[in-house]
């Protein structure tokens, strides 16, 4: 199971990369141009924060020609390992099949559909990103669309991994892992919620107030 952080907010990255095992990061233009850096400058200190794990950079053109143009320039600049994240409609599968031939890691995005999911799986997709929330909006029952992708995936023995994407609340993101995702990536906002439990923090509190009127400010260390 794999935990990513969607987000270019390098304060963000830095603190939930600290908090948790998380496994990348995922990127794309809507999430870059919200934290407000330049693109190349934003992902050298996202990159120099998380080491060597998961950087996943989307690509921009739509032309397959120019997305892989675009691919060698992220690699060039960022490292061999970066997934590029490849939006998936004709144009897109073309592309993904020319970078897998050229040894590059892909991510299929934006899917909505298991005609997507396969199709891009089928020409060597690393990952797909079906968008939860969007297919709710879009097309329909997202559980039954990411279960039935990864039912797929197994019967056929893809290794292709489900990075399920685009959350509203925590319910979404566990039904996705259930559904047979083996990747997510969050917002910050979403790990935040996934920790924000008042019941939970009430508790902790007694447990604190328990402690200091028995020892006021003292730690089990200084006894
Ligand atoms: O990773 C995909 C995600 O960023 C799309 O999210 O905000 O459009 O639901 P959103």
């Amino acid at each position: 199971m794999e935990f990513l952080l969607d987000t270019a907010d390098i304060a963000a990255v830095r603190k939930y990369n600290d908090i948790y095992d998380i496994a990348g990061v995922t990127t794309n233009p809507v999430i870059l141009s919200r934290a407000g850096g330049e693109f190349l400058p934003t992902l050298y200190k996202i990159r120099e924060i998380i080491k060597d794990k998961q950087l996943h950079v989307q690509v921009t053109a739509s032309t397959p020609d120019e997305m892989e143009k675009e691919a060698e320039a992220i690699v060039k600049n960022l490292g061999k390992d970066v997934y590029i994240k490849v939006p998936v409609n004709e144009m897109g599968i073309k592309t993904i099949k020319n970078l897998k031939e050229n040894g590059y890691r892909v991510t299929a995005t934006v899917i909505y559909t298991l005609g997507q999911a396969i199709l891009a799986s089928s020409v060597g997709a690393d990952y797909v990103a079906p968008y939860f929330n969007h297919i709710c909006d879009h097309v329909g029952d997202a559980e039954k669309i990411i279960g039935e992708m990864a039912e797929i995936f197994k019967v056929q023995n893809k290794s292709t991994k489900i990075l399920a994407a685009s959350f509203r609340n925590t319910s979404q993101i566990i039904t996705s892992i259930l559904s047979g995702a083996e990747a997510v990536t969050l917002s910050p906002e979403m790990f935040s919620s996934m920790m924000n439990i008042p019941s939970v923090d009430a508790t902790i509190s007694k447990f604190s107030k328990a402690w200091s009127d028995m020892y006021g400010e003292k730690k089990i260390y200084e006894l």
